[in-house]
Formats: C-alpha cells, structure tokens, sequence
C-alpha cells in the first residue's frame, strides 16, 4: 500500500508520517524532500529562481513517479500538491492508495507558521501576524475542497502524535 497524507504547511504531515511508516515497518517520504534531492536545489530556490509553476509541474511529475514505483510508502506531500493539476484525481485512482487529510484547525496553523515563515516561500513575504492570519484562513478554505476528497479525514487539534497514528492504522486497515 501507498498511504499519501494530505494536508496545510504545517499540519504535521511529515512528523506524523515518520512515525507512522516506522510502525508500519514502510518506506517514508517527504515529496519536498524527495524534489530538493532529484533537482539538487531548496524548494524556496525553485520558487524564487524559477517559479511556482515551474515547482507545481516538478510536483505533479515526481508524485506520479512515486505512485508507479513504490510500495510499502508513506508518503507527506506538499501543503499544494493535491490542488493543482489534477493530482487528487491521479492519487484517487491510483491502486493500493489510500489517502488521509490530517486537519489542522486555523488557529493551530497559524501559531505554527508565525514561526516558519521565512523557509515557506508561499508566505515569506507577507509582514503582520494579521495578514497572515487573513492569508492562511482563505487560502485553507479554498485549499479545503480538494483536501476533503482524500479517503479519510483525521483532526490533529489537542492530540498527541502517537494517539492520531493510532487513528490513521485504524483508517488504514
Ligand atoms: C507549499 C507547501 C510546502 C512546499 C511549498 C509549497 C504549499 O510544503 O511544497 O513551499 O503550496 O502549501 P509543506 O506543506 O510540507 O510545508
């Protein structure tokens, strides 16, 4: 099986995703990672030199490699990966997937990325927490409808990690 988890910068896909495939004896990936490895360079630099649509269509072709190659993976994408060019519908279809959205409230996230903006290139720019906090609940609703259509849904709020790894076994098998 592939497990994708889904969801917003900074809701513990990574961090949760690590754990989870020790304790499912997997493989783990990170897409972000998996892309800086294969293009030698930091997403912020592929954003900065060469554009989003550039990283969009690096995302979409290495997530696509993944799914053909790989088994026994649990794999974190990026907070925009299931948003653009069809890449719901390519992991929805794809055998042996499951996908999980770990829902993180606006609130958490947002205390979360006050702390990370500058290593984000997507919110690196914007100044006040107020602006921010204004970005993040848009864009997390717009973000909303294709996250909502992986096959499993699990809220991170006020949990230890251990107890919703727990919950996406449950949701696995
Ligand atoms: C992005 C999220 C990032 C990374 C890139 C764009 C996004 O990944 O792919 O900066 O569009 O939300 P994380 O969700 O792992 O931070």
């Amino acid at each position: 099986m592939v497990v994708i988890l889904i969801g917003y910068m900074a809701s513990g896909k990574s961090t949760l995703g690590r754990i989870l495939a020790k304790k499912l004896n997997y493989e783990f990936l990170d897409l972000d990672d998996f892309i800086e490895k294969k293009e030698n360079a930091a997403v912020s630099d592929i954003f900065n030199l060469k554009g989003e649509i550039h990283f969009r269509a690096l995302e979409t072709q290495y997530l696509k490699e993944l799914l053909a190659s790989k088994n026994n993976l649990v794999l974190s994408l990026g907070g925009g990966t299931p948003c653009y060019s069809n890449n719901m519908e390519t992991i929805l279809n794809a055998d042996n997937t499951k996908s999980i959205y770990l829902k993180a409230s606006i609130p958490t996230l947002i205390t979360r990325l006050k702390n990370e903006k500058s290593t984000r290139p997507l919110i690196a720019h914007i100044e006040t927490d107020d602006l921010l906090a204004e970005f993040i609940g848009k864009h997390l609703f717009e973000r909303s409808q294709f996250y909502s259509l992986a096959n499993a849904t699990i809220t991170t709020d006020n949990k230890i990690a251990n107890d919703i790894v727990e919950e996406l076994v449950l949701q696995l098998f």
